[in-house]
């Protein structure tokens, strides 16, 4: 007997788990879902799912471009909770209910092998921002501002608003969509009002211009190298690298004081490099000159990671004019006994000129010099 009420029991609370749980993945509670709370005292607490919502975007605002003291020097990851970015696409405009979540990541790296630029640290931060007539009548635009950051440690479990004129004067005065940045989040601003049934990341065109791939010969000069100039440094294949052996370009007078770690792609990653500069293309540098001088001369020696020499890329330019690359010439052979081992030799190799164009006049190096 005693048996047969503890089975009912269990099978009255599977009973009730059963309807509970196919309560909560039925659309309309889906829809109606807050992904918010607001507690008794008016505070919001913070929400924790926030990285499985629709992220928007991640503007960056650093120090080293603000006078070494920017107002928001990190990152900022920005995230809109589901239902709120369904309503902004059918309607263009912001649900009663909507959230926003602004995740704040320090910038850790400057130097990647895809170049120079701003990577991302730690998180440091977490920010938020609701829209809500019922609990922000007084606020404009009813939209309150939250912080969960806490300096000294873990984040705060709960955030009281700020004042009007902390955040939401701002984001008033200068937010392209009723007090959100929408001018900075490309996926809010090409979902606005596309209608309930279209994915913009399919119907977007995307305007910026896409570079052609190379053509087969990637490898090989697009032009010829013009002859009977006068250079330090011969162009011919056989001189050219029996130059390179003799370490004559060593006596260059601007060079890196060691070995250092290539940022790629012409060791391995890490693997040691020592650049050359000649004082022609020094000059210039040290000028800024947006194009530099023929005669200017660059040599990369390579090594192997037990520091044994491993070959030379070159760069020499053979015009005054860049001309997309083909003023330049280039040369990197991947060995230094055998000259055939030639990887590139002529001008305005596109292979080269594809990575190098993000330089300053195809200069890819940090000058000056370390
Ligand atoms: C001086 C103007 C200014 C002030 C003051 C300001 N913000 Fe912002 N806020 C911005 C800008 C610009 C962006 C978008 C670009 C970015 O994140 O750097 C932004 C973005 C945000 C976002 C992401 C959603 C959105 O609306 O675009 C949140 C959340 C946010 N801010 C919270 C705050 C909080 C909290 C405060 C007050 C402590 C605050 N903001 C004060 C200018 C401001
Ligand atoms: C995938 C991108 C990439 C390609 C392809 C590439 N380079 Fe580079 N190159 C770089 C980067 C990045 C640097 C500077 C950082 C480093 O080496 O650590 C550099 C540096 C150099 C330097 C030292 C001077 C300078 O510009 O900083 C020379 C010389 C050079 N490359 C020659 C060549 C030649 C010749 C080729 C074609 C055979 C070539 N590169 C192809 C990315 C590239």
């Amino acid at each position: 007997m005693e048996f047969k009420r503890k089975l009912n029991i269990f099978t009255l609370i599977a009973a009730v788990l059963l309807v509970l749980t196919s309560c909560k993945d039925s659309k309309e509670t889906y829809q109606e879902k807050s992904f918010f709370t607001i507690n008794q005292e008016g505070a919001l607490e913070r929400p924790k799912d926030y990285r499985t919502w629709i992220y928007v975007g991640t503007p960056v605002t650093p120090n080293d471009m603000n006078n070494g003291k920017a107002a928001f020097p990190e990152l900022h990851n920005v995230y809109i909770d589901p239902v709120s970015y369904q309503f902004w696409k059918k309607t263009g405009t912001w649900k009663d209910g909507t959230i926003l979540i602004k995740e704040l990541v320090s910038v850790g790296s400057k130097a990647a092998v895809s170049g120079n630029g701003y990577f991302m640290g730690e998180f440091i931060g977490l920010e938020a921002t609701i829209k809500s007539s019922k609990h922000f009548p007084n606020e404009p635009g009813n939209w309150a501002y939250f912080s969960f950051t806490n300096p000294k440690g873990n984040l705060k479990g709960v955030s009281t608003a700020f004042k009007t004129n902390q955040c939401n004067a701002c984001h008033n005065a200068s937010a392209a969509d009723d007090f959100v940045f929408t001018q900075y989040y490309p996926v809010l601003a090409a979902a606005k009002g596309v209608g309930e049934n279209i994915i913009p990341e399919n119907a977007s065109k995307r305007i910026a211009t896409v570079k052609e791939e190379p053509k087969a010969g990637k490898w090989e000069a697009s032009v010829p190298t013009p002859e009977n100039l006068t250079l330090e440094i011969p162009l011919g294949k056989e001189q050219l690298f029996k130059y390179l052996k003799s370490g004559k370009y060593k006596a260059y007078t601007n060079k890196e004081t060691e070995l250092h770690p290539s940022l790629g792609p012409h060791q391995k990653l890490g693997l040691p490099v020592r650049v050359y500069m000649n004082d022609i293309i020094t000059n210039s540098l040290k000028s800024k000159n947006e194009e530099h001088p023929l005669g200017s001369v660059i040599v990369k020696e390579m090594f192997t990671a037990d520091n044994k020499p491993n070959g030379w890329a070159v760069m020499v330019k053979t015009h005054e004019k860049t001309d997309g690359g083909n003023g330049w010439f280039w040369y990197e052979v991947t060995d230094d006994v055998n000259p055939n081992h030639t990887a590139a030799i002529g001008n305005g190799v596109e292979g080269c000129v594809g990575c190098h164009t993000i330089g300053t006049d195809m200069v890819r190096t940090a000058f000056p010099l370390k």
